[in-house]
């Protein structure tokens, strides 16, 4: 053996022990999972907090649930209290744990009410007086915005693309729902119905001045039924429309509202305060207010027959 050869040799020997001795001390400074002992199913690797949980009472399946819905914060909070039972709670889409203590106080109070029911009326706040807690609305401009009396726009939000109906080019509406409302007009026409829009979009100061006016006449209670504060009116988003029958100056005839709830929907229209959404949306019935989601949503809202607010926390609101 050469002298060279016998070099090459042992750097490989050095390089074989130098890589063993690296792999070593990476396996053992590296964290360790513990299996939990379960003698019938596949032991399951668990993280630090997934253990306190499990020595707390909490199920597999409740810390697999529980680890999706709550953020590490939640999770330390959990970690402090006796085990809480969430199952039914995890079942919930819109369910947040920050929520857990107003939903359980909501409850006891309403108990004809479902959980789920329970979960989405408090995520509308509407487990506290109408007004009391303001959302600032920050997508005021995706035709989904939820605009109530707890959600408020901005005072200077304008939409973008404001555009003249060209039946009525006096009314301006978003662009977006321009194509649906003619067609919505023309289909109704066709079955005799025949529909006059009298107020789309509203500024917020147009909105402040009706709202003023409406004060001088009746005390603000009564006002809240019926007319929104500014920065709480869909009209303010250019996607809300009312419509009024040709031979009545403010409202549908029953003929003509009832043309509205077989098809509006179809158009991408909702009618958005019935008589049953009155709790909800705490609106008096308003036939004549129409609101644009586009067809989609507006087919589901119609099949689900529940209120735009409960659909926006069940199925549009990201945060969930
Ligand atoms: N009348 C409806 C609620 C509004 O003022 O927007
Ligand atoms: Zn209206």
């Amino acid at each position: 053996m050469t002298k060279r050869t016998k070099e090459i040799i042992i750097l490989i020997i050095l390089v074989i022990i130098f890589t063993g001795i690296l792999l070593l001390l990476f396996w053992e400074f590296s964290p360790k999972k513990e299996p939990i002992e379960n003698p019938i199913e596949e032991p399951v690797y668990l993280e630090a907090n997934d253990k306190a949980l499990l020595e707390k009472g909490y199920s597999k399946e409740e810390i697999e649930s529980l680890k999706k819905k709550l953020n590490e914060n939640e999770q330390e909070k959990l970690l402090k209290l006796p085990y809480i039972n969430l199952k039914e709670y995890l079942e919930i889409s819109n369910f947040h744990f920050a929520k857990y203590e107003e939903y359980e106080a909501y409850k006891a109070l309403n108990q004809t009410l479902s959980l789920q029911d329970v979960v989405t009326q408090v995520n509308l706040h509407l487990n506290e007086p109408f007004y009391q807690t303001i959302e600032q609305i920050k997508n005021p401009e995706e035709i989904t915005v939820l605009v109530n009396k707890s959600h408020q726009l901005d005072a200077n939000y304008i939409p973008s693309d404001l555009t003249p109906i060209p039946s009525f080019p006096n009314l301006k509406l978003r662009n977006v729902a321009i194509n649906d409302f003619e067609e919505l007009l023309a289909a109704a026409k066709l079955d005799g119905v025949i529909l006059i829009p009298y107020s789309t979009y509203r500024s917020y100061e147009y909105q402040d001045g009706l709202y003023q006016k409406y004060l001088q006449r009746d005390p603000q209670d009564k006002v809240d039924t019926y007319s929104a504060r500014p920065g709480h009116s869909e009209h303010q988003t250019g996607l809300a429309i009312d419509i009024r029958s040709d031979s009545h100056w403010s409202s549908l005839t029953e003929k003509d509202y009832e043309w509205m709830k077989q098809n509006s929907y179809k158009y991408g229209f909702i009618i958005r305060y019935t008589k049953d959404n009155q709790p909800i949306t705490g609106y008096k019935e308003e036939p004549w207010h129409i609101r644009y989601i586009g067809k989609e949503h507006a087919a589901k809202v119609v099949q689900l027959n529940i209120t735009y607010d409960e659909y926006y926390d069940l199925y549009i609101n990201k945060t969930n």
